[in-house]
């Protein structure tokens, strides 16, 4: 039996107690384990994110670049903050031992054969628990041929999400006809945001992407697209910073670079550290010269 203690004696009257808003936009109503699970994929020194997005799996097969996740991307794991990727490739191939945080792909169904906006939720929320994952990412189709089907996907996650503390990601998803404008971004992500999306996956477009930031009262991350030359995609990840965003949501950008490490780095050293496109393609350079040179030297022992 411990001692029983005396009343205590200090309560420093004179410090008030700290009620200290939280750092990302729009949460601060939320609960304990939500925002602790948002400050895993947000880094609170900065409020942004560098999240490494791998899957592309779940409706197109083996993309290029994901072909062999344990040899592309394990290598990449380290510096990012977040890996966004389906269940099969958690449990089949990311070691435990990842302490980085995991959001996790939610919906799925129609294969790049099919009509893509035909999504159902894919992951019971008893799993995604087990599974200790930080986040959960539903697709949402606006404009699209399952757009009421795909917003109710996303309702039904955020009332899930919301009992278990688990954020939701809505990932605004556009099909190969619409026009990719502020106006039509400013619609999708309000209406995700409206409905309860903790925060938003979306594309960058040069005009007006300050407005669909500004007026979006959740988070947003930038999505990469197809792959561009690094300067390009470096400078597109300046420009959304600048206009609002909150940090990258990237794939191919990353991993189909020839020099994916260096690449990863360089988008950190824009989002965490704001270098500017041009000095984060020199750090990519040069990154890329040392990794060559440590190859070739490896190779001529
Ligand atoms: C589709 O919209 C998915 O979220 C993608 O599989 C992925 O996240 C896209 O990443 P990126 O366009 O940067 O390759």
């Amino acid at each position: 039996m411990p001692e029983a203690d005396k009343e205590g004696k200090d309560y420093y009257l004179d410090i008030p107690v700290t009620c200290e808003g939280f750092f990302l936009k729009g949460s601060n109503a939320l609960d304990w384990g939500m925002k602790n699970r948002l400050s895993r994929i947000f880094n609170p020194e900065t409020g942004r994110t560098v999240m490494l997005a791998i899957d592309h799996g779940y409706f197109q097969g083996p993309t290029t670049g994901l072909e062999r996740v344990d040899v592309n991307i394990l290598p990449l794991a380290p510096y990012a903050d977040t890996l966004m990727l389906t269940r099969g490739i958690l449990r089949t191939t990311i070691p435990p031992t990842f302490t980085g945080a995991i959001v996790l792909r939610a919906s799925g169904g129609p294969s790049i054969l099919k009509e893509l906006s035909n999504e159902q939720l894919a992951v019971d929320l008893e799993d995604a628990v087990r599974l200790n994952v930080a986040a959960l990412a539903v697709q949402v189709f606006i404009g699209g041929e399952y757009e009421t089907q795909s917003v109710h996907n996303m309702t039904r996650l955020v009332d899930a999400g919301t009992r278990y503390g688990i954020p939701i990601l809505a990932v605004t998803a556009v099909g190969k006809d619409m026009a990719r404008d502020a106006r039509y971004f400013r619609l999708a992500c309000r209406i995700c945001a409206e409905l309860g999306a903790h925060y938003i996956k979306t594309y960058y477009i040069p005009d007006g992407f300050e407005t669909v930031t500004a007026s979006c009262p959740v988070p947003i991350v930038m999505a990469g697209g197809k792959k561009v030359p690094e300067l390009d995609a470096l400078t597109m990840s300046y420009n959304a910073i600048q206009k609002g965003a909150a940090g990258v949501d990237m794939g191919r950008n990353i991993f189909q670079s020839d020099a994916p490490v260096a690449m990863i780095k360089a988008v950190r050293s824009v989002v965490h550290e704001g270098l500017k496109p041009k000095q984060a393609y020199g750090l990519f350079l040069e990154l890329k010269a040392k990794s060559k040179g440590v190859k070739k030297a490896g190779r001529t022992k």
